[in-house]
């Protein structure tokens, strides 16, 4: 081996073991984990519940999103209707494959994985409609599939 080859071999090998290293340091420093880890009480009620809205509190809703080729059932496909300044928990999971879930002017921006529950939280201060998007290519009807909330 002439000494650029040994160069070579050594930056290849140290970069493997900085980007191990990086993912030792998200999975364990910061705690980074795959969208599964719903404690198991809650994954139950999901279950029992998908496809629906629940009023869980003065304002608070959950919502269990069941994402499928083409809509999104939240207890009525594609449409939700909150008053102003509600706070949502989102849970949401696909039937078939994997979905996009993004509502327009909000930070929600959730994957639908079969078999998965991905989560976020969203308080609605400003009425109006907002619309959810897939942004995950999922087969034909991919562009049509978009619901809306509307915030009363
Ligand atoms: Cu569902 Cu794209």
């Amino acid at each position: 081996m002439d000494l650029f080859e040994k160069r070579a071999f050594a930056m290849a090998l140290s970069l493997l073991l900085v980007f191990l290293g990086l993912i030792v340091y998200a999975a364990k420093g910061l705690q980074t984990d795959l969208p599964t880890c719903l404690p198991p009480e809650t994954a139950r009620q999901f279950r029992k519940d998908v496809g629906s809205v629940v009023e869980i509190g003065p304002n608070r809703y959950q919502v269990n999103v069941v994402a499928f080729m083409w809509g999104f059932n939240m207890g009525t496909v594609n449409e939700l209707r909150v008053p102003r300044g509600a706070v949502v928990d989102f849970y949401v999971t696909s039937r078939d494959v994997m979905h996009g879930y993004h509502i327009e002017r909000t930070p929600v921006n959730l994957m639908a994985i079969p078999g998965a529950v991905t989560y976020a939280r969203h308080k609605f201060d400003e009425p109006g409609e907002y619309m959810i998007i897939c942004h995950e290519y999922c087969g034909l009807g991919h562009q049509n599939m978009a619901g809306k909330i509307i915030v009363e």
